[in-house]
Formats: structure tokens, C-alpha cells, sequence
């Protein structure tokens, strides 16, 4: 397929404060990933998709693929992650053959992420050939505090935006960006840019949320229950 997707499902959740990794956290009675993987697999078009898993879990990601994926199972593999985030990537990238020409890097964490988000991410990397990463406007007021909490001033918001996933990039740019990287960058759209590669961005949706916390997850639950509109 010429669409490559990673979903990275390696971290340990420790804000979520489960005994077992956030991706296997169990949601409306199937796992965050099994939740992600569907997501992604909804897309009009065949994907090669890499679940990068931790180390301890690769048979319980394999479980979820079989359980899921069905027909689409020879497209999905999956591998071990990393100590951090981009580690995770990383092994996903080396993973992912040469075949696609655009590559998506998504985390599981951001399971509800709806179908047309991922596409208009798809779809601007195909007509910019830049790197895209999906935002929101800051809903709050921002302000700088000093470390003993006092208020120091308010951040312009007009330019401050919330970044989600999936990010997008050409994959021969995101690979040539990974193998230049020199330090660990807070997200795919930093560590390409500082390889001189320009980044673009979509609107993003309120449902692409991260799961990081205990209140995200019953927030998720409360949305399969109740589908807003
Ligand atoms: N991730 C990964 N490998 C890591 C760290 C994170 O694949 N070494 C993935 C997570 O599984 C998640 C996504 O990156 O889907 C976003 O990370 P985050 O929400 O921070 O997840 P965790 O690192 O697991 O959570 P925490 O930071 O609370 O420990
Ligand atoms: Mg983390």
C-alpha cells in the first residue's frame, strides 16, 4: 500500500496510574489499541500499518490485530517500542518497508480519533508534500508563572495552537529526518523541522483527544456510550 501507518502503543501510561500499559487498558470492553487500531483501519484506502508495542506485551498486540483487523490482518504487524516515544517511532519507521510513500505516526492514546481527521491529514501531505500535523486552538487564557506560582504575564493565544496526531510526512522525509536526529524532540513535527523540512498544519477534532489521565478515560467511556450529535 502506499499509505504507511504507525501507531505507537508502547509507553506505560504512568499518569493513567494503571497496573498495565495504557494501550491495553481496557475501554467500553476492548483495549485503547483495539479502539486506535479500528480507527485507522476505517480509512477508504489500504494501509500498511505497524503496531509498535512494549516489549512485554508483543502477544497481547497480536491478539488484538487477529481480534480486529480480520481481512486486513497481512497488512498489520507488530513490533517492540522504545524507552521513549521517538525510540518507539523509530522502530516503527525501521519496520515499515519501503513501499509507502506517505507515512502517518499516531498514538494509540488518541483512540477515538475520527476517520475524516486522519484523512485530511492524508490528504494535505499528498497535495503539500510538506510534514502536517493536526491542531486546535487553545480554548483557555495562557499565562507564564514564575516556580513560586506568581503570575508573571498572559501569552498571546492568537498564535498558540494544541497539536494531535496522526502526523503526517512523506516518508522519504521522515525517514531522512529520523536518521539526522541528534537529540529527543517533543513530537514527529519538531524533529522534522529541525532537519529544515517545512511542517503544515489541519483542523484537528475535539474526539482526537490523548488519553493521558484517569478523567480522559471516563471522558472516552462517557463518548462510546453517548455519541455526541
Ligand atoms: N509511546 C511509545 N513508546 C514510549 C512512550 C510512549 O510508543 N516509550 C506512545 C504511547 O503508548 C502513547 C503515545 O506514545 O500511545 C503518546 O504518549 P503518552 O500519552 O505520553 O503515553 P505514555 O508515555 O504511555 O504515558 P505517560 O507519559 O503518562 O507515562
Ligand atoms: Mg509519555
Amino acid at each position: 500500500p502506499a499509505l504507511g501507518i504507525i501507531i505507537v502503543a508502547a509507553g506505560s501510561g504512568t499518569r493513567l496510574g494503571r497496573r498495565e500499559p495504557k494501550a491495553f487498558v481496557s475501554l467500553a470492553g476492548r483495549s485503547i489499541l483495539a479502539h486506535a487500531l479500528e480507527g485507522v483501519l476505517q480509512l477508504a484506502e489500504p494501509a500498511r500499518i505497524v503496531i509498535v508495542a512494549p516489549r512485554s506485551r508483543l502477544d497481547a498486540a497480536d491478539a488484538v490485530v487477529a481480534q480486529v483487523a480480520g481481512a486486513a490482518r497481512g497488512y498489520v504487524s507488530v513490533v517492540s517500542g522504545g524507552e521513549s516515544r521517538q525510540a518507539s517511532v523509530a522502530a516503527g519507521l525501521a519496520a515499515l518497508g519501503e513501499a509507502p510513500r506517505v507515512v502517518l505516526v499516531h498514538d494509540a492514546a488518541r483512540c477515538l480519533t475520527p476517520t475524516d481527521a486522519i484523512q485530511r491529514v492524508v490528504d494535505a501531505v499528498r497535495e503539500t508534500g510538506a510534514g502536517v500535523i493536526p491542531v486546535q486552538p487553545v480554548a483557555d487564557t495562557i499565562k507564564r508563572v514564575d516556580p513560586a506560582g506568581a503570575v508573571l504575564g498572559t501569552v498571546d493565544r492568537s498564535e498558540l495552537v494544541h497539536v494531535q496526531t496522526p502526523q503526517g510526512f512523506p516518508r522519504e522525509l521522515i525517514v531522512d529526518a529520523y536518521a539526522r536526529a541528534e537529540r529527543e524532540h517533543t513530537d514527529d513535527a519538531a524533529l522534522v523541522a529541525a532537519a529544515g523540512y517545512p511542517v503544515t498544519t489541519v483542523a484537528g477534532d475535539d474526539a482526537a483527544f490523548k488519553i493521558t489521565t484517569p478523567w480522559d478515560l471516563r471522558r472516552a467511556e462517557t463518548m462510546l456510550r453517548r455519541p455526541v450529535g
